[in-house]
């Protein structure tokens, strides 16, 4: 699976997601974005009172998983891939495609790589 992702990775637009190093800046823009794309409509975001959904896993802890979905390696650049076209990734995905800017995905992954458990 991982090294099908490997092959799927080196397609069109994943370099159009590099990540720059993450910055507060970043983190912070990214977290904004997650809450103005609806992301909780569907996973509890941390420090957002509402809306909370429980259709996805809480993202409380992302930046402590070795895996995004449990089978993706969860670096920034697949994050960040991901959040924007899951299913691209992982057919099948209950996780829809959720169109945003290149500048959105790489600050969501940011913010989300930035959550740790207290
Ligand atoms: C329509 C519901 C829905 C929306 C909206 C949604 N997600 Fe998800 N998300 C899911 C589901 C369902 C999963 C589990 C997917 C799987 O395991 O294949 C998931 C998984 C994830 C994961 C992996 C979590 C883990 O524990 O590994 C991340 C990260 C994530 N979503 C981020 C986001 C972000 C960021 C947004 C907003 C841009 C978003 N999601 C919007 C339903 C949604």
């Amino acid at each position: 699976m991982i090294g099908s992702m490997a092959v799927l990775l080196t397609g069109c637009d994943a370099a159009a997601l590099r990540p720059a190093a993450a910055d507060g800046a970043a983190i912070a823009r990214g977290r904004e974005a997650a809450v103005r794309l609806g992301c909780g409509a569907c996973h509890v975001l941390p420090g957002v009172d509402w809306p909370r959904g429980r259709v996805g896993p809480a993202l409380s802890e992302m930046g402590d998983r070795a895996l995004i979905a449990g089978r993706l390696p969860n670096r920034p650049d697949i994050l960040a891939h991901f959040v924007r076209d899951a299913p691209a990734l992982l057919p099948g995905s209950a996780m829809p495609a959720l169109p945003m800017r290149d500048r959105d995905a790489t600050d969501i992954a940011a913010w989300l790589g930035s959550l740790h458990a207290d």
